[in-house]
Order: C-alpha cells, then sequence, then structure tokens
C-alpha cells in the first residue's frame, strides 16, 4: 500500500472532521490551504522519516501548526482518525506501530504548550 494512498485517506477524513473544526483557526485554515498540497506535503514527510528516498522540503511541524492552537483533544481525535485509515487499508501491525510513533514524535510541536496562550 502507498504511503500516497494512506495519507490522501487521512487528510480527506481529517478535513470535514466536525470536531477538529470547532477550533476556528484550524477550520479557516482547511479553507484556505488546499487538500492536495497537504497530501502532497504529508506524503513527503512519512517518506521521508521511513527511509526516503522522498525529501520533505515543507516547514517545521512548530512552524506550519503554531497557529492553529492544537489542543491534546483534537490531537487525540487525529490519531483516531489515523488508526481508523489504517485499520481500513489493513496496515500491518508492526508499520502501523512505525507509522505512529512517526507522528507521535510531532506531538510535542504540534499540541499548544500552557505557555503560549
Ligand atoms: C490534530 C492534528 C493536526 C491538525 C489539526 C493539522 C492541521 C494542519 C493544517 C490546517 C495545516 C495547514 C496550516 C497552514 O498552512 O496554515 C497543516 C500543515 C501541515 N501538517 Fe498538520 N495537522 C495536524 C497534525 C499533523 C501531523 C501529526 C503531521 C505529521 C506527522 C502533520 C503534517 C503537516 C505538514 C507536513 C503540513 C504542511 C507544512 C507546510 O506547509 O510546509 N500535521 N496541518
Amino acid at each position: 500500500m502507498p504511503i500516497s494512498v494512506v495519507v490522501s485517506d487521512f487528510i480527506d477524513a481529517m478535513v470535514p472532521d466536525p470536531f477538529l473544526n470547532q477550533n476556528s483557526a484550524i477550520n479557516a485554515a482547511r479553507k484556505r490551504v488546499p487538500a492536495p498540497y497537504l497530501k502532497y506535503q504529508v506524503t513527503a514527510l512519512v517518506c521521508q522519516a521511513t527511509g526516503g528516498p522522498c525529501q520533505y522540503i515543507g516547514r517545521t511541524m512548530k512552524n506550519s501548526h503554531a497557529h492553529l492552537n492544537i489542543t491534546e483533544a483534537e490531537w487525540d481525535r487525529m490519531v483516531v482518525i489515523f488508526k481508523e485509515v489504517l485499520a481500513k487499508h489493513k496496515v500491518p501491525g508492526s508499520e502501523q506501530q512505525e507509522l505512529l510513533e512517526i507522528v507521535g514524535s510531532t506531538n510535542g510541536d504540534i499540541v499548544m504548550s500552557g505557555a503560549a496562550q
């Protein structure tokens, strides 16, 4: 299963999600940023993180998410959506684990810190 297919479904599930869009900053950004752009960037990031050969040339996770004020609850919702997409595509357990670890490693840069409030 190509990474791009899983990422594409993941973005398609994230963008219209009612819980995430209760956050007005997320809702505004998804209307402004084209989904195909996000699919391209996230695919390159995951491809690079899993060994290449792609190169991610987008912004850092901190720079691209700071203005979204993402909470721990919104993060948890994202993880639920991600797991649903992995299960739907029957991604093997060991690869699911690897992908969840890659995503998990970005939590500190993506979820807003108390100090930033
Ligand atoms: C609750 C969790 C998340 C939400 C709601 C979210 C939402 C968004 C939004 C709205 C943007 C566009 C921001 C803008 O340009 O104004 C964005 C960009 C991006 N996100 Fe996320 N994101 C989440 C988690 C993640 C995770 C876990 C990853 C990767 C492991 C990721 C990777 C990216 C990348 C690569 C970009 C593009 C950066 C660039 O434009 O250079 N995001 N995200």
